[in-house]
């Protein structure tokens, strides 16, 4: 037996803004038979649930954020955990402009992502786990029995956020506005966003869902 075989499995996958974390951690979860945990999604439900005030965000203090923050709770689903305010679902409004554009103001505050990192840990306490984000291979958790760093091309994770957004193929107008955005994104969560040393690296810019979905669980598989 080895010393892993005490602990529940974790999968961390982290990497930079749509570069397909989060449907990546939902296949990856579905075929190891474990839950998904969308960590990106709580930051976005905090957000959503401060932006409820209606006051301009460059004035929100960090306390009035964790304020925010202790209406927002993890509800364990079939196969994930829900983020929900109040207790409800928000699901597509969290993907919202108004969110996506204030996320990170909030990301940056040090006792929020405090309390988004306690959240994510207590699912793994629990449960089998993939948990999806920024930093969760490196500060939530630095342990993990499998770690990976998925990148792509700015311009190809504009591209596959948009026919998923849209379902058709983007425009150049379109592509370079998305691109833009993405690397506008990218260069605020800069500091939080870091490969964990001992991440195995994924570049999906050439290769489908699939192929990566199967890679990462071969290798959650053998860690097993
Ligand atoms: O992954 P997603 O794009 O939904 O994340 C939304 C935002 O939440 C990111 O832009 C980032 O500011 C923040 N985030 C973070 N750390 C994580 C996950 C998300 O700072 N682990």
């Amino acid at each position: 037996m080895s010393s892993f075989d005490r602990f529940p499995l974790v999968v961390t996958i982290d990497g930079p803004a749509a570069s397909g974390k989060s449907s990546t951690a939902t296949a990856v979860a579905a075929r190891l038979g474990v839950r998904h945990v969308d960590s990106g999604m709580l930051y976005r439900s905090v957000t959503a649930a401060r932006l409820q005030a209606g006051d301009a965000p460059d004035l929100w203090t960090e306390q009035s954020v964790l304020e925010a923050a202790r209406r927002v709770t993890l509800k364990p689903g079939e196969t994930d955990f829900v983020p929900c305010i109040d207790g409800t679902d928000c699901g597509d409004a969290l993907h919202g402009d108004a969110v996506t554009s204030t996320v990170s103001l909030v990301a940056k505050m040090s006792h929020v992502r405090a309390w988004v990192n306690i959240a994510v840990r207590s699912t793994a306490a629990s449960h089998e786990v993939v948990v999806d984000g920024r930093d969760m291979g490196t500060a939530v958790f630095p342990d993990a029995r499998l770690k990976v760093w998925l990148v792509a091309l700015p311009v190809e994770r504009a591209r596959r956020r948009l026919l998923q957004r849209t379902g058709r193929a983007p425009t150049p107008a379109e592509l370079s506005a998305e691109t833009a955005e993405l690397e506008a994104r990218d260069l605020k969560d800069r500091e939080q966003t870091q490969p964990a040393a001992d991440a195995v690296w994924i570049d999906t810019t050439g290769i489908s869902q699939d192929e990566q979905v199967g890679r990462i669980v071969a290798l959650a598989e053998e860690r097993r």
